[in-house]
């Protein structure tokens, strides 16, 4: 008669095993916290001690229907602890006696050969492996469950989200309460390279738009350098609709808008003009006098 394995050894596998199946198929880790996970949890630890209440009954019907020899055995072999019998089934040798009973022998080649019944942990460890190759299968074909693409659009969606409600709280900068900061012109310049250089050339020396360093301008809406910048990103040109309005048609926001005029702020009254000798477009418009500084 074979010992039998402990019940808490069932149940953390159990456990082990259940967690493994949320982590792999619940989106995110809040199933810890769900009641759902925590009664099966429950319900499972239960089913596990009923069975082996039910194992109690049938190993000690069992034990008495053992001859004194069997019984004295049993016990010997139940003294030693669970894991100490599992390690000794993987690794330790097996007597001589032993060995003669497994033996396998080719006989002609004298060749012979043990036929060792596998260790529990390895039987266990490929026997989880089949399963776990099933489920992945499974997953695989008929979830989203490993696919990057799908799980790309989902946190995509979700950052989305959480930038719109963002957008709703932050407050929103228009040509009233936008302020020049030195620290914006980094980013502004990164955002004048992304929507601006094709038509206004490297560094603002202009192209099919305006040189925007120098001291001409076609636009002159505002008082300030600053403002003015804004407000041609908020309208656009009135004379030309080349230059679009960005903020209002939703291409850039109030923020960036405030970086972005910064940038130029810097690049035509803290820098040098990108002068015709030195490729930047020829000055169009009228000469302006900028006042109330870079507000
Ligand atoms: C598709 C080409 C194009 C793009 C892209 C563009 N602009 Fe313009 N921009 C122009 C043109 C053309 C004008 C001249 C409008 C006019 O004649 O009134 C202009 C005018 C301006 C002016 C006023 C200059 C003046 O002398 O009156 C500013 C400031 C300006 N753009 C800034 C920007 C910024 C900042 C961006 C990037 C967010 C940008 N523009 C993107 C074509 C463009």
């Amino acid at each position: 008669m074979k010992t039998r394995t402990p019940i808490s050894v069932y149940i953390s596998v159990t456990i082990g095993l259940t967690i493994m199946a949320f982590e792999m198929f619940a989106s995110d880790s809040g199933y810890f916290s769900s009641p759902f996970f925590w009664a099966l949890i429950l319900i499972t630890v239960i089913l596990l001690m009923i069975m082996n209440s039910i194992g109690d009954l049938i190993e000690n019907d069992s034990f008495s229907k053992l001859s004194e020899d069997e019984k004295k055995e049993y016990l010997a072999e139940k003294s030693i602890p669970y894991y100490q019998k599992l390690w000794n089934s993987a690794f330790k040798k097996q007597s001589v006696s032993e060995e003669k009973d497994i033996l396998i022998d080719h006989g002609f080649d004298g060749i012979t050969e043990l036929d060792n019944s596998l260790p529990k942990w390895w039987i266990g460890l490929f026997w989880f492996g089949c399963i776990f190759c099933v489920v992945y299968l499974m997953a695989f074909t008929f979830t989203d469950y490993a696919h990057p693409d799908a799980e790309y659009t989902k946190e995509a969606k979700t950052m989305l989200a959480s930038i719109e409600e963002y957008e709703k709280t932050a407050p929103k900068i228009s040509l009233e309460t936008a302020k020049y900061s030195a620290d914006n012109i980094t980013e502004g310049q990164e955002l004048f390279k992304t929507n601006c250089v094709t038509c206004h050339g490297d560094g603002g020396k202009g192209g099919i738009g305006p040189n925007l360093t120098d001291t001409h301008w076609i636009n002159i809406k505002e008082k300030s350098l600053f403002k003015n910048v804004f407000w041609m990103l908020e309208n656009g040109s009135p004379n030309n609709p080349t230059m679009r309005p960005f903020i209002k048609e939703g291409t850039i926001t109030g923020k960036d808008a405030e970086k972005i005029a910064a940038y130029i702020y810097h690049i035509n009254q803290e820098s040098s003009p990108i002068t015709v000798s030195q490729g930047g477009a020829a000055p169009q418009g009228e000469e302006v006098k900028w006042e109330n500084g870079n507000n």
